[in-house]
């Protein structure tokens, strides 16, 4: 199977090692530990989401395990990424307390959370990962395109996933074709702009002509081209909303207004600035 692969009802995308993405999942990224994040988790899978992204600096895996046991769901029902802290030395070790925190024998996919210390410096602690079962798949967060090129020249087994900061203003065109060349999934983080986004008067513009949110344009803006996205909301009905994407569609004339609000000129970066 390609990674071009997409499930028969379309909402889930195929990975170079087979496994099997949905496009939307929750995101919670800045959602604090405790009730609020077992909440909104609980309410993404009540409505249907079947894909929940956290990571190890997030400090949250506890009550997204908790949230995951409560909704009754089978494990293998849900697909759930981590992420490595790469300021820590080794992957296997977190990885196993990440498992300990979310309690479950494995996750789904398991991420370098950006390529501190090196791109390649984690790839072997993952793939250790990988082959002792703790994640189905291993990729990366943050890569620019020579730092996948990078991983990519030393892996036995390549990353099957780059998340990155991605929607009409940060198209980085470039890293997404090259991704797209070497068979890797994009995945976009900030799908919404963290929020920025749904005050743009071009996205404001089509969800009047839509009558659709403006969240539900920038979510089937990159589902549209096939890229799986994590937006974050606590919000119940918002959760709800930006599932609810799988039978609306952009027009073409529309889809090329959202990717002219590019402001990466196309870029093969990951990141402006790094952190690390
Ligand atoms: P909240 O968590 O209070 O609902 P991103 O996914 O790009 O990081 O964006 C997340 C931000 O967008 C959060 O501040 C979140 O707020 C807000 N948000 C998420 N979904 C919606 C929505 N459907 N309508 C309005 N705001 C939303």
């Amino acid at each position: 199977m390609t990674n071009d692969a997409m499930s028969q009802d379309g909402t889930t995308r195929t990975l170079a090692d087979g496994g099997s993405l949905p496009l939307v999942g929750l995101g919670v990224w800045q959602v604090p530990d405790g009730r609020a994040c077992v909440d909104a988790v609980r309410w993404a899978l009540d409505a249907g989401y079947r894909h929940i992204d956290t990571a190890q600096a997030y400090g949250n895996e506890t009550s997204v395990g908790k949230a995951l046991r409560e909704s009754g769901l089978d494990r293998a029902e849900v697909f759930i990424t981590t992420k490595f802290h790469p300021g820590g030395s080794d992957p296997v070790r977190a990885a196993e307390q990440s498992l300990r925190r979310l309690g479950t024998d494995y996750v789904d996919l398991y991420l370098v959370h950006w390529p501190q210390g090196g791109p390649t410096r984690a790839w072997p602690g993952m793939e250790r990962a990988a082959e002792l079962g703790y994640t189905r798949s291993i990729g990366v967060s943050n890569f620019d395109v020579a730092e996948l090129a990078e991983v990519t020249a030393i892996a036995d087994r390549p990353p099957t996933v780059n998340q990155v900061s991605f929607s009409p203003v940060t198209f980085r065109r470039e890293l997404w074709e090259a991704c797209e060349r070497a068979g890797v999934v994009l995945e976009a983080y900030s799908p919404l702009g963290t929020g920025r986004l749904l005050g743009d008067q071009t996205v404001k513009a089509i969800a009047d002509e839509t009558g659709w949110t403006p969240a539900q344009v920038l979510l089937r803006w990159a589902v549209q081209k096939r890229i799986p996205v994590i937006p974050k909301s606590v919000h119940r009905e918002r959760i709800e909303q930006n599932l609810r994407i799988f039978d609306i569609e952009l027009s073409d004339e529309a889809m090329a207004r959202l990717d002219a609000l590019d402001r990466t000129h196309g870029t093969a970066k990951a990141q402006e600035r790094k952190w690390w």
